[in-house]
């Protein structure tokens, strides 16, 4: 039986002293993610387990309270784990609920993928945008929920030799390609016939094996300047772009306190810091990293030229 790992446990008995730190009428709502320190793909997890349910959800936040078993969880009560059955009924609702929980915005996208991952018929969409925009999360999302029924695939990994052999012998529901402009033209090619037909071709010796199967394409790239029209044509392509501000601060604050014990306002600081020098989130990342020893200030001067 799968259980929760370590860190689960953790946000779970963050998660009981911070309800029982609130008396019963502050607490109505619910907790957020950064209320417990943890990330939301995290709390997704729990939620499938049905430790901790989704107690209120808007457009711009949601919050969580702990169930009876998840409680009893933290409490130390190993044995309220439930029914696995349970599980499997409620995980495909809340998987693409959640999918996209740990991505900060982008609300029409997440709307796209979640509803044409749906579809019995797939539609192939790519992300297209500079460095630092989520585009890789995407995909890492997608493969984390959907497991075994996903390929995930590097374009600039060279020549996949072997590739349409294991996508015959796999027969992914969805195959998901990172840098796809670094592709080598060969394997674009042989994208064409898969994403209209659901063809794989393959020359074997003396032979030509055709085999079909339904396939979405889930793609990113910096730049399309160098693909193949007809193979752009066959995405639904999106464009995105630089964060503004507003955008900036909200995804700093989210990545810092969830993955760099960061707290909220040292987050927020560092977010007020940067705007006008950097949009760039990993410039966050490092300077939330050196601002341990130097200061905000001083990690900045250092840092962003
Ligand atoms: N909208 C966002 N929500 C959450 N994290 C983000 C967001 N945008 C950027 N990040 C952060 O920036 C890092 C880079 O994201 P990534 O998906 O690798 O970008 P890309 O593939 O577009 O270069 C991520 O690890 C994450 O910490
Ligand atoms: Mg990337």
């Amino acid at each position: 039986m799968t259980d929760i790992d370590q860190r689960g446990l953790e946000i779970l008995q963050q998660a009981l002293t911070f309800e029982q730190s609130m008396n019963s009428d502050e607490f109505t709502l619910g907790w957020r993610w950064y209320e417990v320190g943890a990330h939301t793909a995290s709390i997704t997890k729990l939620v499938v387990m049905r430790l901790v349910r989704i107690s209120f959800k808007s457009h711009s936040e949601t919050r969580y309270q702990l169930t009876d078993a998840g409680i009893a969880r933290a409490e130390g009560d190993t044995a309220s784990v439930p029914e696995v059955e349970d599980r499997e009924l409620v995980s495909h609702d809340v998987i693409s609920d959640n999918i996209f929980n740990d991505i900060v915005g982008y609300d029409n996208v997440k709307e796209l993928l979640r509803e044409s991952l749906q579809l019995d018929k797939p539609i192939h969409v790519l992300l297209v945008g500079p460095p630092s925009l989520a585009k890789s999360m995407f995909l890492w999302d997608i493969e984390r929920a959907y497991g075994d029924f996903s390929l995930p695939l590097i374009g600039s990994a060279t020549s996949h030799a072997g590739l349409w052999d294991m996508i015959a012998k796999k027969r992914p529901k969805i195959v998901l390609i990172d840098e796809i402009e670094k592709m080598v033209l060969a394997d674009q090619a042989g994208l064409l016939a898969l994403m209209e037909q659901g063809r794989i071709i393959r020359a074997k010796v003396g032979r030509e094996l055709d085999e079909r199967i339904t396939v979405w394409v889930i793609a990113a790239a910096n730049k399309t300047a160098k693909m193949p029209v007809e193979l752009l044509s066959r995405f639904s392509i999106h464009n995105l772009t630089e964060y503004s501000s507003v955008e900036f601060r909200k995804v700093v604050t989210n990545v810092l306190v969830s993955h760099e014990d960061t707290d909220y306002n040292s987050a927020a600081a560092i977010a007020s810091y940067l705007l006008g020098k950097s949009h760039d989130v990993r410039d966050a990342v490092r300077v939330a990293r050196l601002a341990k020893r130097t200061g905000v200030k001083r990690a900045v001067e250092l840092l962003i030229k």
